[in-house]
């Protein structure tokens, strides 16, 4: 056999007998489960310090074998199936029998999808199971992109982490709940909402408040790095830019460690600061953006930093997911430019 088939037969023995395996996707790390096993997919929860409220995505090997998990598979789905499976697209269906409660939070729903990642395809394949998985971070915490944040985070407490390198997007799936009319998007994600479009036809964006109801692990604050966390929002980058170097100046001269997380042009736009910086690379590569902004937060964090400034994007394509993943991370939003309002609390 193989070296590498021997690894995922051997991880695909563990995920049978009821442990935990953490494992790349092209999203992020995710901590799989047998998602048929109640008693192992409670673990996933215990590991994380998740409430069990937060329902879990269902991973499969092969978009043939969604009957197993869902009760009905209307037209759209299988079309989006067809398209966009395996990727990072997790569709919102019916719950066949077959999935115990403990998975969806005892909804009625199933949020299932096919992970683009050899690895995870491959171990899928050598267990001849679905597998359950959330990001495999602590609960709150920002989403882990490489082997190593899922060790600072789950060390000790998982049986085995598969290590396939950095993940490719660096940000989850777009999550559909095609159960709405029209679809509505309840997490913007690594597969942007035009590409879903072009597809289906319009879907709708849930807003923050709608998402917390319909998406019961959708807690305002979730990407939440250690540091306090400020964003600018607003459409001109020069003036969030300005912005974020009035806070950071007055932070420094209260005596604060900050830390600015910005574009590659965002921090040319700064005057030289004693901030510690992190280079999300070139606007107009948002993929590179997306798969630097958790292992950035994390860095950030790393630096002990008590402060983080970042700004939001142009909400376009991947912009969309990117300024979810950085609202949700922010204590604080300022508003910049136009639509500024009345003045925020200090800090
Ligand atoms: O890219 C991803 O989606 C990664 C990789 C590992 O696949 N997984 C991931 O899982 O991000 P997690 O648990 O961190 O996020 C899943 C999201 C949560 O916001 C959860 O509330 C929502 O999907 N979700 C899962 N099942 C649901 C359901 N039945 N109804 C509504 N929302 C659901
Ligand atoms: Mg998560």
């Amino acid at each position: 056999m193989h070296p590498e088939e021997l690894i995922l037969a051997r991880a695909a023995e563990s995920i049978v007998r009821g442990d935990l395996v953490a494992f790349p996707t092209e999203t992020v790390y995710g901590l799989g489960a047998n998602a048929l096993d109640p008693e192992a997919v409670l673990r996933i929860f215990e590991a994380k310090g998740r409430p069990s409220s937060d329902p879990l995505i269902v991973h499969l090997a092969n978009r043939d074998d969604l009957w197993l998990v869902s009760s009905a598979q209307p037209r759209t789905a299988l079309k989006l199936a067809e398209r966009f499976w395996p990727g990072p697209l997790t569709l919102l269906l019916p719950k066949s029998d077959k999935i115990p409660p403990e998975v969806t939070a005892r909804l009625q729903t199933v949020a299932v999808r096919v992970p683009a990642h050899p690895v995870a395809l491959g171990l899928l394949r050598a267990c001849g199971v679905p597998i359950a998985a959330p990001s495999a971070n602590r609960f709150a915490h920002a989403s882990p992109t490489n082997a190593q944040h899922v060790l600072d985070d789950l060390s000790g407490r998982i049986e085995l982490i598969l290590d396939g390198g950095p993940t490719p997007l660096g940000i989850e799936s777009t999550v559909l709940d095609l159960l709405s009319q029209p679809p509505v998007i309840l997490r913007p994600g690594g597969l942007p909402r035009e590409e879903i479009e072009a597809v289906i036809g319009p879907v709708r964006i849930a807003q923050p408040d709608e998402r917390l109801s319909s998406s019961p692990g959708r807690q305002a604050r979730h990407y939440a790095p250690r540091a306090q966390t400020v964003l600018c929002s607003g459409f001109e980058l020069q003036e969030q830019m300005q912005e974020l170097a009035e806070i950071a100046d007055e932070a420094m001269r209260a005596g604060r460690r900050v830390g600015v997380i910005a574009v590659s042009e965002g921090l040319r736009l700064m005057r030289p600061t004693t901030a510690e910086t992190c280079d999300l690379g070139p606007i107009s590569d948002l993929p590179q953006v997306a798969r630097r902004l958790f292992a950035g937060l994390r860095t950030l964090e790393s630096a002990h930093v008590d402060l983080i400034l970042a700004h939001t994007l142009p909400p376009e394509g991947l912009g969309l997911a990117i300024n979810d993943r950085l609202s949700r991370a922010a204590d604080r939003v300022v508003p910049v430019g136009p639509m500024k309002g009345p003045p925020s609390p200090p800090l």
